[in-house]
Order: C-alpha cells, then sequence, then structure tokens
C-alpha cells in the first residue's frame, strides 16, 4: 500500500508511479485530513509512506498522523522523502517512530523532485520542472520500484549527531516561527475558482463573501500559492515576481507516454 501525503503534487506523483509500477493500491493522507478519517490500514505488501521534506524533516502533520495510524498485516516500511535537493538528516526521526509502532524501517530514499518553497523564491520555470521532473525524477523512481519490488532492506544511513541535532533545531525553530498564513495576501487577479480551498489539505481557507479567507491552521505546504493560476495569492509583495509550481498528473503523464 502507497500511502502519500502532498502539497503541490510532487510526492502524489511518485505515489502514483509506485502503485502502477509494483501493482499496489495508492491512499491519500490529504484525503484522510482534509475529510478527518480514520487513519487505519491493511496490506500484506509493504507500506510505501511518500511526503515532502520541510526545513529538513517529514512536515509534523505527517509525523503526526503515522504515529496515531493503525497498520495491519506487513510490519515493514518504505519511506520516500521528495525534496528540491539532495541530502537531509530526517532518517534518525523516521526510524524511531516506525519502531515506536512496533515496524521496521525497510529503507528511506531521497528523490529529488522540483522544489516547491515559493518564499526562497526559487522555483523552476515549468519547462525548467518538466525536464528536472523527465530527466531526474522518473529514473530516480524507476529504480526505487525495482528496489521495493523485491522487498530488499536498505543499510542505515550514517547520520552525523551534530548534523542530525542542528537540523532538528532548525527544523523546530522553522515550525514555530515560519508556518503561518498570516502573511498571505490576495490580489485582485482571483477570480474565485476556489482551487485553494480545495487543494488546502488542512480546510484552512474558506470563501467568506466571494473571497478566500485564511484561517490559522496552515501547515506551510504552499499548495494554495503554486495552485493558483492567477498567481493571485502571495506572502505579502515578495512573491510577486517569483514562479509557480504544480506537478503534473501522473495519469496524464503516462497517457502522453512521457513515463
Ligand atoms: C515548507 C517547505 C519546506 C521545504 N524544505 C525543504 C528542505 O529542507 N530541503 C529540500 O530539499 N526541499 C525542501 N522543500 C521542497 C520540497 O520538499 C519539494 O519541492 C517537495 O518535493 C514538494 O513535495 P509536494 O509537491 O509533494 O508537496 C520545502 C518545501 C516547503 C513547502
Amino acid at each position: 500500500m502507497i500511502l502519500y501525503f502532498s502539497g503541490t503534487g510532487n510526492s502524489k506523483f511518485a505515489a502514483e508511479f509506485l502503485a502502477d509500477h509494483l501493482k499496489d493500491q495508492c491512499v491519500s493522507l490529504n484525503d484522510i485530513l482534509k475529510h478527518k478519517k480514520e487513519p487505519s490500514f491493511r496490506s500484506e505488501k509493504p507500506f510505501v509512506v511518500c511526503a515532502p521534506i520541510y526545513a529538513g524533516r517529514y512536515p509534523g502533520i505527517v509525523m503526526k498522523l503515522l504515529r496515531k495510524a493503525q497498520f495491519a498485516g506487513s510490519k515493514r516500511i518504505y519511506y520516500i522523502a521528495t525534496l528540491g535537493s539532495k541530502s537531509c538528516s530526517c532518517e534518525p526521526s523516521l526510524r524511531k517512530m516506525t519502531s515506536e509502532k512496533g515496524m521496521q524501517t525497510a529503507g528511506l530514499f531521497f528523490l529529488t523532485m522540483p522544489n516547491n518553497y515559493v518564499p526562497g523564491g526559487n522555483i523552476p520555470s515549468k519547462a525548467d520542472a518538466e525536464y528536472q521532473l523527465k530527466y531526474v525524477s522518473v529514473p530516480e523512481l524507476y529504480k526505487i520500484a525495482d528496489t521495493i519490488s523485491i522487498n530488499d532492506t536498505l543499510p542505515e544511513g550514517t547520520a552525523n549527531p551534530v548534523t542530525t541535532a542542528l537540523s532538528s533545531s532548525v527544523n523546530t525553530l522553522y515550525n514555530k516561527f515560519m508556518v503561518s498564513s498570516d502573511n498571505f495576501v490576495v490580489n485582485e487577479n482571483c477570480v474565485v475558482c476556489r482551487k485553494c480551498e480545495k487543494v488546502c489539505p488542512v480546510n484552512n481557507i474558506i470563501i467568506i463573501n466571494g473571497d478566500p479567507v485564511f484561517r490559522k491552521r496552515c501547515i506551510g505546504c504552499y499548495g494554495c500559492i503554486n495552485v493558483c493560476p492567477r498567481k493571485a495569492i502571495n506572502i505579502g509583495k515578495k512573491t510577486e515576481k517569483t514562479n509557480r509550481y504544480f506537478c503534473p498528473e501522473y495519469s496524464d503523464w503516462k497517457e502522453k507516454g512521457l513515463v
């Protein structure tokens, strides 16, 4: 069973690729969060979790959901961390959480995908993102699918304790001070298409008197800002000139023979 959480579609693309190639079923954690469903899963094949890296770790909301979840059948979990650059030290936290659940970490894969962190300003153009997806992410996904298909166990990565502790502090500070939609503004380009409301995994956006309004439960996935086809959502003024990125649908790429 492939479980995924995704703000802007990268981890969903990876999960759907793996479900297709491993002939397995795909389950959206976004859907479970958005509709407050019970996280209870059964699979005889190993579980595979795909989620993005936020400030060096799996998102807090994903860790919380996985801690709470009931897993029946297989005791093995593979993790895929989709991220904009190469490495991070999230492995010890994932391994600890997995063993506390009485399960085994079968392996952690880092999968480089287009960057979606709009405040950083370094968002690829559509063409560059598709190039990266096709020539970096998809070939990696084929290798990951091969490893999982033979149920291979990956060796534990070598985590430097100092780097891990530092990155843990950075992550804590990031979550405390940077995760908020308080500075999000909606400009006159908004046509209330409601894509932002629909994509938000935690129902942080509601439409009041024809305008999207942000509540106080943002988890900082940047799905809303990236999904808006008119760049109507910004962080103050600083993101007006920044590109937006949303991953293409896996099914579309498959239909076009791109994958
Ligand atoms: C809040 C936030 C923090 C991020 N932090 C990192 C990071 O620490 N390292 C990294 O390589 N990419 C980082 N990224 C980029 C994403 O991990 C990457 O684009 C990911 O594939 C997005 O997946 P999604 O489309 O499934 O949401 C960050 C993105 C966001 C939104």
